[in-house]
């Protein structure tokens, strides 16, 4: 059965507001989407690393992918992020990809995942009847604001975990859960399992993994790559 890295990377990085999407633009020496693709393709189980790019992206071919034997590009990018992954899924299985094969859908802007902590989560999960995701618990107070931006509650953070990817579910039955599902609400793919009343596994990630979204994360991104111990 293949275990299949889909990476999500056809967002235009409105909230970077960069000349280019986010995934293209310069990290350490690289592109972030060079990072991001070289950590998912060291991960010994995964046997192929795909790629969702949107159908007009000009920069992929402009990069060197002759170092990675197991890579694929995918045109077909959608208008979100669910819509993305869902095309991706669909090329697979036209692909000839077994329908329960494991997808493990990891955001192309998040650089410094570490090749171990993906494997495993692979470990953990490979066995499980409906997969799971990467998170870490809420370390904050979180506040419940009203409409003035004055505090309207201090919510409790007990239970609380802020989703990361990867997320590691099997290719056909999330295909499904995301048509099935797809709406503002389906943020993530954890999301659309749960609509169908599956309980994913969390599995503890790192704070290492962040997204880069924001300016600061390119900078707090390129001190995680130059340490060791991410
Ligand atoms: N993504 C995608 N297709 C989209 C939107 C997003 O493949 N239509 C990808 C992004 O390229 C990114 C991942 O999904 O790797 C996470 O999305 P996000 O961080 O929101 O990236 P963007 O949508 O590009 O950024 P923004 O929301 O700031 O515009
Ligand atoms: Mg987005």
């Amino acid at each position: 059965m293949s275990i299949i890295a889909l990476l999500p990377a056809a967002g235009s990085g409105s909230r970077m507001g960069a000349a280019m999407p986010k995934q293209y633009l310069p990290l350490c020496g690289k592109t972030v989407m060079e990072h991001t693709v070289a950590a998912l393709h060291a991960v010994p189980e995964i046997d192929l690393v795909a790629v969702v790019v949107s159908p007009d992206d000009t920069r992929w071919g402009e990069l060197d992918w002759g170092g990675f034997d197991r890579l694929k590009v995918l045109r077909c990018g959608g208008d979100s992020r669910a819509a993305s992954v869902c095309n991706g899924l669909e090329a697979l299985r036209a692909e000839g990809f077994d329908a329960q094969s494991w997808v493990l859908v990891h955001d192309a802007a998040r650089p410094c995942v570490s090749p171990d902590l993906v494997s495993g989560m692979i470990a953990a999960l490979k066995d499980d009847p409906v997969g799971g995701i990467l998170a870490v618990p809420v370390a904050d107070t979180l506040k419940a604001a009203d409409a003035s931006q004055r505090i309207a509650a201090t919510r409790p953070r007990d239970g609380l975990w802020q989703a990361q990817t990867p997320q590691m579910f099997r290719l056909q039955p999330l295909h499904d859960a995301l048509v099935s599902g797809m709406g503002p609400d389906i943020t993530d793919e954890a999301s659309a399992i749960e609509k169908t009343g599956q309980s994913p596994k969390l599995i503890h990630g790192s704070p290492w993994n962040l997204k880069v979204t924001y300016p600061q994360d390119l900078h707090l991104a390129s001190l995680i790559l130059a340490s060791a111990s991410h």
